[in-house]
């Protein structure tokens, strides 16, 4: 008789029309084939919770497919090779993997990266030192061009991208001001991260604040956001400010055809000409090859003490749904990432 792995799962339950909601997600179990040669099996130890998954969600043209009706929601993950067929890899070993929202999987290898758990705590490989450490350093450097004594702002700064593009900003010689919500992450910003200023989002005088916070005007804006937080620092945008867009969580619940209101488009082209703006888009991987530099720095970084990082973790999958809900709202305060099984 075969002692068959079980997986338990949570899937795409219905596309959500605006906000997600708990019944947009169902949890299943189901039994898991035996191993075909040169296949491993991988139990998920961390599941990474990003914004890019409510677009997933939406069966609309991005750049990347929607998560399938009934089909396990997609993520990044840090697991353990319990079983193998695979020369390559011995139970065991900790990789990074694209498991999505379950507790075991089986592949066959291909993408995977091994990772040394006495280099870094492994989670670290689904944060500061994986996918939005580099979305921070890569859109920073390449789109933000930063020169000692500029003004950098960034948008969510005190979550996984903004407060490394925060903190590398520092290292460059930029002067950061950091935009959150709520005094407990703007203090955090200030005072455990060493940005110059931080200004909450959600304060009646928002846009004042931060106008007197960038008496020079903005030359670096690090769009994570969009809407009220955007509105604000787009009159104090100097001229050949650089904007890399890297997101717009204000907008990833509103149907493609939302509109904020009248049309603003006139004014941001008007600007974008007389300032000579740069307003980028990007998505990480088209600067994929800038990786192992970005390793190398970041490492020595944390070494050195210069990069920080605060990770939000949430105990079981089952939990998931729940926190990437608070995820879409700002209720994490850090990395968002699932413990899934104990290392
Ligand atoms: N282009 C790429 O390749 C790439 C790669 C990774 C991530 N991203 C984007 O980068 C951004 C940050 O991602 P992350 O992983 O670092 O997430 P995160 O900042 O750790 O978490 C999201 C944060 O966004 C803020 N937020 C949510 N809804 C908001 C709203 N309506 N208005 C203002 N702020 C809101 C909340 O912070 P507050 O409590 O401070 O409001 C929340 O904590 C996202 O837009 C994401 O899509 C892009």
């Amino acid at each position: 008789m075969t002692n068959q792995t079980v997986t338990t799962r949570i899937v795409l339950a219905s596309r959500p029309v605006g906000k997600p909601v708990a019944a947009s997600f169902r949890l299943e179990r189901e039994s898991l084939r035996e191993l075909a040669v040169g296949e491993i099996l991988l139990e998920v130890l961390y599941l990474s919770l990003d914004p890019y998954m409510r677009g997933r969600m939406d069966d609309a043209k991005s750049y990347a497919q929607p998560v399938e009706i009934d089909g396990v929601m997609e993520g990044g993950t840090v697991a353990r090779v319990v079983k193998s067929r695979n020369t390559e890899y011995a139970p065991g070993d900790i990789v990074l993997s694209h498991s999505g929202w379950q507790s075991h999987a089986i592949s066959n290898g291909a993408g995977l990266r091994k990772l040394d758990p006495n280099a870094a705590s492994i989670s670290t490989a689904l944060g500061i030192l994986g996918m939005p450490g580099f979305t921070a350093y890569a859109g920073l450097r390449n789109i933000g061009r930063p020169k000692a004594g500029e003004t950098l702002v960034v948008a969510a700064a005190s979550g996984a991208v903004g407060s490394a593009v925060g903190q590398i900003g520092k290292i460059f010689g930029t002067r950061v001001v950091g935009i959150a919500g709520g005094s407990d992450k703007c203090g955090y910003l200030r005072d455990e991260l060493g940005f110059d200023a931080a200004i909450d989002h959600r304060a009646g005088d928002f846009q004042a604040q931060l106008a007197s916070a960038c008496p020079d005007g903005i030359d670096i804006y690090f769009e994570n956001v969009g809407g009220h937080v955007w509105k604000a620092v787009f009159p104090l945008l100097n001229d050949f400010a650089r904007v890399p867009v890297c997101g717009l969580i204000a907008h990833y619940n509103e149907g493609p055809s939302a509109s904020d209101g009248p049309d603003q488009l006139p004014a941001v082209m008007r600007a974008i000409l007389r300032k000579s703006l740069t307003i980028r888009g990007f998505i990480q991987r088209e600067f994929a090859d800038q990786r192992p530099d970005f390793y190398r720095e970041a490492e020595k970084w944390i070494a050195d003490g210069r990069l920080r990082y605060k990770e939000d973790i949430v105990d079981g999958l089952e939990n998931a749904p729940e926190a990437f809900l608070g995820l879409l709202e700002g209720r994490n305060f850090g990395k968002l990432i699932i413990r899934v099984a104990r290392e």
